[in-house]
């Protein structure tokens, strides 16, 4: 084990000194805190990371909005959306992941979110978020963007993707994560947000996927609010949400 993960250290020493790392990876090996969080329309009790709520708590989605989870799979999020939304809206839910789609339809069945009803619509796409942006035009009034990443406590925690993990991984996926951002914005309409969020501890994959995207579109967009939680700080997460408005 210490030799596979001599490379991730070092590539992950980069941004954390000694000391921060060193608690970092000790507090990632171990799941984070799980809490219960009962939703309106159903008294079954849902499981998750506390530091889950920050992405739909920055998109703040309102009834009779129209929303976008991007990439919605396996649908803790989007539970959440559904709750905050009051089932009034339309609530699409897109993943380019076609088992891990079929898993949140199970889920959303075995919390009775209804599919339809007066004033509500909720849809499942199979697909890629970026030609389901592309296709949608500036409709949305929010877009969830919670994107796939490098997941080091995935890493840390299984041996299988420890194995697999090379730094090049991180580089990569930024570059996909940037894509998927600049795709949300133009889906999003003027006036509109939209909220990028991972659970990496990679910068290149946080920070500077906004700042990359931010530099492009210029004064299109306004960064609201950022934050990074680490579970070593936090008992929580890891996490990184922005939110992001689209002027015009
Ligand atoms: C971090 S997970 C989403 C978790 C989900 N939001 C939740 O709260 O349960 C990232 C998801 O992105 C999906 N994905 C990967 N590439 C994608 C793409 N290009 N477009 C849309 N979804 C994608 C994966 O299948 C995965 O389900």
């Amino acid at each position: 084990m210490p030799d596979l993960l001599a490379p991730f250290r070092r590539f992950y020493r980069q941004w954390y000194t000694q000391q921060e790392w060193s608690d970092l990876e000790e507090a990632l090996q171990k799941p984070p805190p799980k809490i219960k969080h009962v939703f309106s329309f159903t008294n079954k009790e849902y499981v998750l990371d506390r530091a889950s709520l920050l992405p739909v708590q920055y998109l703040d989605p309102q009834p009779g909005e129209k929303i976008l989870d991007l990439c919605a799979a396996p649908g803790g999020k989007s539970l959440l959306i559904v709750d905050a939304m009051k089932s009034k809206g339309v609530l699409h839910c897109n993943d380019a992941s076609k088992i891990r789609l079929q898993k949140m339809k199970g889920l959303f069945r075995d919390y009775n979110v209804s599919m339809n009803g007066e004033g509500w619509e909720l849809c499942f796409f199979h697909g890629s978020g970026r030609a389901r942006a592309a296709r949608s035009g500036p409709l949305y009034d929010g877009i969830l963007v919670d994107a796939p990443c490098s997941s080091e406590s995935h890493v840390l925690r299984n041996l299988r993707e420890l194995k697999k993990w090379s730094p090049s991984r991180s580089v990569l996926l930024a570059k996909r994560q940037k894509k998927l951002l600049w795709a949300a914005l133009r889906a999003c309409r003027p006036g509109g947000r939209v909220v990028y969020a991972t659970c990496s501890i990679s910068p290149l994959e946080n920070g500077a996927v906004v700042k990359g995207v931010m530099d492009k579109v210029g004064p299109a967009v306004t960064l609201l609010e950022e934050r990074l939680i680490l579970p070593h700080r936090e008992a929580m997460g890891p996490l990184f949400a922005a939110l992001l408005k689209r002027n015009h």
